[in-house]
């Protein structure tokens, strides 16, 4: 079986299938399809098929006319039928992984996808989940299920675990120059997965075990949290202490050895560094193991919507006016800048607890016209220099490159800046608070 699914990866003859067409499976699935494989994406929704399947992407980092041309070539169709995977000879899972209510993993989508394998797998297949998840997943959820069949993983079929590590909106890392992790259940499995990879990324690396290759993915993630957690509390700090954080972090990052520059901000956002980092914390406290570092960060960055709000509050006061009744302006609630992904953005925190205090907020985002939240339908508004002199704060909380920071200096009374988006912006009408108000001016500082 092993070889002749390897011949038929080399050849390219091998038909890819992909569970999960979302902001990673999607680009995954191009990826391939340009590679020359013939790929069969499944998704639950009707509307991400239909939409694909009529040459529109619904993935900001994946354009329409590549997904309308592979269509046409007809190396790829996107499917509601999971029947149609049973021409797949390799599969892999990129559905989510979120936190339920109480911050546990919530692994419905992953036992959904994996049932989807059960009636669909066959002698010869290499199933490959990417998902995010705890370590041990791979081995605990899917390899039983392969077992029930009567296929023995390593021989009838293969069975690994490669963490998707996209970055949407990233201009120079995507799918294919990102190296690729890879550990498989037995060797075979782990030669299988690598050669499917390098088919079409340009590096793959291989680790011995699935269990690896799922806490490489959690270290990651566990690191950016837990540094974005420190530069967060170094922002409270340096209020504190009157001096500007953003210098601070800026000469500290000219060290060409062992510092890496992380930035504070309004919290943290996305569908991963706020979620995976928590797989870990409970699998590890099903191991009677408290993760410290894990739980710190999580505190501190969670933290930060409340922090960027006391800031907003504070700057009001001086200006002898509450939070209740004022009009606030958000400006970016995408959770990061340049995409339009709202899952988890700290904005929406922000946003909450502003009108929690009173505050007639409303928002701009060049990206996202309008969202649903809870039920209801959010809409922009257009950044003019009327919109911004209604406003009695602006709050900098998505720094989108697009944005014009000069009309915003120009224009508005009050700016609250958690990014540092301002420092370009030549000093004119605005009050600008950042996260971190200086107290000591230097040498070179303009008077205020
Ligand atoms: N978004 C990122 O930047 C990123 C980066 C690295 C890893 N990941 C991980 O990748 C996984 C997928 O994340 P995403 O951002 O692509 O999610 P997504 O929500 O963008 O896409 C998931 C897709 O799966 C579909 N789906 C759900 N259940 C299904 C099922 N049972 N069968 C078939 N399709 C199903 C949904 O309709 C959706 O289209 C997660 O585990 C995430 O942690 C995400």
């Amino acid at each position: 079986m092993r070889d002749v699914l390897l011949q038929k990866i080399q050849d390219r003859k091998a038909t890819v299938g992909i569970i999960g067409l979302g902001y990673v499976g999607l680009p995954l699935a191009v990826e391939f399809a340009k590679g020359g494989f013939k790929v069969i994406g499944y998704d639950v929704s009707e509307r991400v098929v239909r939409g694909l399947m009529e040459g529109r992407s619904h993935i900001q980092d994946v354009s329409s006319s590549d997904i309308a041309k592979l269509v046409k070539q007809k190396l790829f169709e996107a499917t509601t039928d999971q029947e149609r995977l049973r021409q797949a000879d390799a599969i892999s899972i990129a559905v989510p992984t979120p936190l339920g209510k109480t911050r546990d993993p919530d692994m419905s989508y992953v036992i959904a996808a994996a049932d989807t394998v059960s009636r669909t797998a066959h002698k010869g297949l290499l199933v490959v989940l990417e998902s995010t998840t705890y370590p041990g997943t791979t081995r605990e959820v899917l390899l039983p299920i392969l077992t029930k069949l009567g296929l023995t993983v390593g021989e009838d079929v293969f069975l690994a675990f490669s963490p998707e590590r996209v970055d949407p909106g990233n201009p120079k890392y995507h799918t294919k120059n990102t190296p690729k992790v890879v550990g498989g259940i037995t060797q075979a499995c782990t030669e299988l997965a690598s050669a499917l990879y390098s088919s079409v990324i340009d590096e793959v690396v291989p680790v011995t075990t699935t269990e690896a290759a799922e806490l490489v993915k959690l270290l990651e993630n566990t690191f950016r949290s837990v540094n974005i957690g420190l530069v967060n509390e170094m922002a409270i700090v340096c209020d504190k202490l009157g001096v500007d954080v953003w210098e601070v972090i800026e000469a500290a990052g000219t060290k060409p050895f062992g510092f890496m520059k992380f930035t504070p901000g309004p919290g943290i956002g996305g569908h991963c560094i706020p979620l995976d980092p928590h797989y870990l914390a409970w699998k590890m406290r099903t191991l009677n193991y408290k993760t410290r570092f894990i739980d710190l960060a999580s505190e501190i960055n969670s933290q930060m919507p409340a922090y960027v709000v006391e800031k907003v509050a504070q700057a009001l006061n001086d200006e002898r006016k509450a939070v209740n009744g004022s009009r606030v302006l958000i400006i970016g609630v995408a959770y990061k800048p340049d995409i339009d992904d709202i899952r988890e953005s700290p904005a929406l925190d922000v946003m909450r607890l502003l009108e929690r205090n009173g505050a007639d907020v409303v928002f701009h985002d060049p990206h996202i016209a309008s969202y649903r939240e809870d039920g209801h339908t959010r809409t922009g508004v257009e950044l003019s220099n009327d919109e911004l002199r209604r406003a009695d704060a602006v709050v900098i909380v998505t720094d989108h490159r697009s944005i014009d920071y000069q009309m915003l200096m120009d224009n508005a009374a009050l700016i609250v800046d958690s990014r540092n988006a301002m420092a370009k912006a030549v000093k004119t009408r605005a009050r600008v608070v950042s996260l971190a108000s200086t107290r000591f001016t230097g040498m070179a500082a303009e008077p205020a």
